[in-house]
């Protein structure tokens, strides 16, 4: 008579199905523990939810798929410390949905790019990154500076972080999202969200 042991090395479905049981043991073993502990579900000290123009900003980035180039993930490594700064922590992107993390680099890492350029920099640098890095592959983004931002497509964003994400928004803020916004160009919302990005943590570069 077969063995309890030899049923499951003879019968290939079976088999299949208790690697399948025993793999997501180990997978939940691993995850689940994540959603209740502090340092990945709590924001670091100081971090704030984007701003109105931030906000505008970062859907200009997701839109544009500069995540398809670019990484927010520092890792803990020193090759990566030493070029861009404290590796990423968890706590910094509670605010982020979708997070940016991205999988590729064909450009730098942009996770601590706040406060590492100039404005102007930044400027130059989208509309032709050729001007400021002469053998730069990045595509051109002119028509940012051309296209006004909607002030209430922005305001209805953060209502919504607000109502089904519990961000942090003062209701006077939202109110005042699409002044805030008035008159700007999606360059303006993207430049402010990149200055932003990665601030939170003080970092010693
Ligand atoms: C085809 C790939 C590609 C895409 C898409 C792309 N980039 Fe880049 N990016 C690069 C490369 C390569 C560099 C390095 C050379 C340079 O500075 O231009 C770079 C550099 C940068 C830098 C300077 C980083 C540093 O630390 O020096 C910023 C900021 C940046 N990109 C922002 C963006 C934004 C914002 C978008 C989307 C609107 C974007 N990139 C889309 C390839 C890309």
């Amino acid at each position: 008579m077969a063995t309890g042991h030899e049923k499951v090395e003879t019968n290939i479905g079976l088999m299949m199905t208790l690697i399948l049981i025993v793999a997501a043991i180990g997978g939940l073993v691993q995850i689940v523990p994540l959603f209740f502990m502090q340092s990945t579900t709590e924001p670091v000290e100081g971090l704030k939810p984007y701003s109105a123009l931030e906000l505008a900003g970062r859907d200009v980035y997701v839109r544009e798929g500069c995540y398809l180039c670019h990484s927010q993930m520092i890792r803990p490594f020193r090759a990566e410390t030493e070029r861009y700064g404290h590796y990423s922590v968890a706590g910094e992107f509670v605010y982020d949905r979708p997070f940016q993390w991205g999988s590729k680099r064909t450009g730098p890492d942009l996770h601590r790019v706040g406060g590492r350029y100039s404005d102007d920099w930044h400027y130059v640098h989208l509309m032709n990154p050729r001007d400021v890095v002469p053998e730069s592959v990045m595509p051109n983004y002119p028509f940012l500076a051309d296209a006004e931002l909607d002030g209430v497509q922005v305001q209805k964003n953060m209502r919504a972080l607000k109502d089904w994400f519990n961000h942090p928004y003062t209701d006077d803020e939202i109110t005042k999202a699409p002044d805030a916004v008035a008159g700007k160009t999606e360059m303006d919302a993207i430049i402010a969200y990149l200055q932003n990005l990665g601030t939170a943590i003080k970092t010693v570069r």
